[in-house]
């Protein structure tokens, strides 16, 4: 199958807004009502604030299959989750004095309940928000990408190179380092 990813942010440089909402709200995710919720009613807002970036996955058949949204970050080293070579690994050279270490947030990911497993793996999903996080990684650094996750997820993000480094509010904070 082939997939293209469309930035929201070039559809709604090309697009009527209300056009882009209809087309939002055609994702479904009862899985995650706040995954399904965020695309309806918050990926707009925090477009235009630049709180966030949100990529669609697009069918051939011009259908939203799955999504996710990128965000900067940063790790406070005060938290007191963290263990010591936890601490030195995010900080990596020259951050020795640093209190927050900059990053990069996977905010939302999620494939749309009528597609198939078969068709678009989560792992794919993920696969294309790291490899976008990587180019922008390439150009300007930044030490880590971070995840909250439930967990049920928590075995799908282990697989995928993440490990756990803390947890706050039942969620839990992954990592996966640079
Ligand atoms: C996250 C996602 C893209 C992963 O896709 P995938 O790698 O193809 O894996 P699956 O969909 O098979 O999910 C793996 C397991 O987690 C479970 N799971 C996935 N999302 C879940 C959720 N929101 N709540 C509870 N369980 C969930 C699945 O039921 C499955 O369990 P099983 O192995 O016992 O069958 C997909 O599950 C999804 O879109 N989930 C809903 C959105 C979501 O919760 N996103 C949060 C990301 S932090």
């Amino acid at each position: 199958m082939k997939i293209n990813i469309i930035s929201l942010f070039d559809l709604l440089d090309t697009y009527d807004e209300k056009e882009v909402e209809i087309k939002l709200s055609t994702f479904l995710c009862v899985k995650n009502l706040s995954v399904q919720n965020f695309l309806h009613k918050n990926s707009i807002p925090y477009e235009k604030s630049g709180t966030a970036r949100t990529f669609l996955l697009v069918n051939e058949q011009k259908s939203i299959i799955g999504y996710y949204s990128l965000a900067l970050n940063t790790i406070s080293i005060g938290d007191s989750q963290l263990s010591h070579s936890m601490e030195h690994k995010i900080r990596g050279v020259g951050n020795s004095f640093a209190d927050h270490i900059p990053g990069f947030l996977i905010g939302q990911l999620a494939r749309h309940d009528e597609c198939e497993k078969a068709d678009l793996d989560g792992s794919n999903i993920l696969n294309y928000a790291i490899d976008q996080l990587t180019e922008i990684h390439n150009k300007i650094g930044g030490r880590f990408i971070l995840i909250h996750c439930i967990d049920d997820l928590l075995a799908f993000y282990n697989q995928n190179g993440f490990i756990k480094v803390g947890r706050k509010n039942k969620l839990n904070i992954m990592i996966k380092l640079f």
